[in-house]
């Protein structure tokens, strides 16, 4: 008889894919480590899912990512390491701290030399990068401000081509995304992202629940035409 779905049973399989499938060397457990040190809350990826960013943009064949949040480089570790030879990975984050850690740590990876880091507030990075007419990207890693997931997702699409494939991160809030009283600013941000994606022709999509050592979360996928 399975254990019921308690936070530690959720934790122990994670532990178990990990033990089979997932090695996390120093690189990747710096940062790790930082954010405790630093009292930052443990909100990067989980390993499984750093693994699976990895995998995804492996399979794509990605050449070109962005990453929206880079906090202190775990998940940019995880990316810039599925890049081919002359892959970019474009990151952003308001924080300097943020930036000036992540870019230690991907040194310390690295994979300093495929990341391209701009600290900012990403509303301002994204329009930065639309003016200046960069290319697509083949792969985007949207995270950091819930509530700014609308306006993220509208620069977004216009740093996208056909074959672009986004990760919209955390967006099920334990739940709460569907509760339509929710008062939470993070809530009603990711619902109003989910009905730009709905009205959108250009776009296929699905969203995936995920339990694990982050407890009950998911991440939306989207694919433009
Ligand atoms: C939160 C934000 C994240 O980017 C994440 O991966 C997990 C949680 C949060 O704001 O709670
Ligand atoms: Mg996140």
């Amino acid at each position: 008889m399975p254990a019921p779905l308690d936070d530690l049973t959720q934790k122990r399989v994670d532990d178990w894919i990990e033990h089979y499938l997932i090695t996390e060397d120093e690189a990747l457990l710096r940062p790790i480590r930082q954010a405790v040190e630093l009292d930052i809350p443990p909100i990067s990826v989980s390993p499984t899912q750093g693994a699976f960013l990895k995998l995804l943009s492996q399979s794509i064949g990605a050449k070109r990512i962005l990453e929206i949040g880079c906090l202190l480089g775990y998940s940019t570790i995880w990316l810039a390491r599925s890049l081919p030879e002359g892959g970019k990975l474009v990151s952003l984050d308001i924080f300097e701290r943020n930036v000036r850690m992540a870019g230690e740590n991907c040194e310390f990876a690295g994979v300093r030399d495929k990341v391209e880091f701009h600290c900012n507030p990403a509303e301002r990075s994204l329009n930065i990068l639309v003016n200046d007419g960069v290319d697509p990207f083949d792969l985007i890693f949207m995270d950091a401000d819930k509530v700014s997931y609308p306006i993220y997702f509208d620069r977004v699409l216009h740093l996208s081509k056909p074959g672009t494939v986004i990760i919209a991160d955390n967006i099920i809030r334990k739940g709460e995304v569907a509760d339509p009283s929710s008062p939470l600013p993070a809530v009603r941000g990711i619902n109003e992202f989910m009905k730009m994606v709905q009205e959108d022709d250009r776009l296929e999509a699905t969203a995936m629940q995920t339990v694990g050592s982050k407890g009950h979360d998911g991440f939306a996928m989207i694919r433009v035409k």
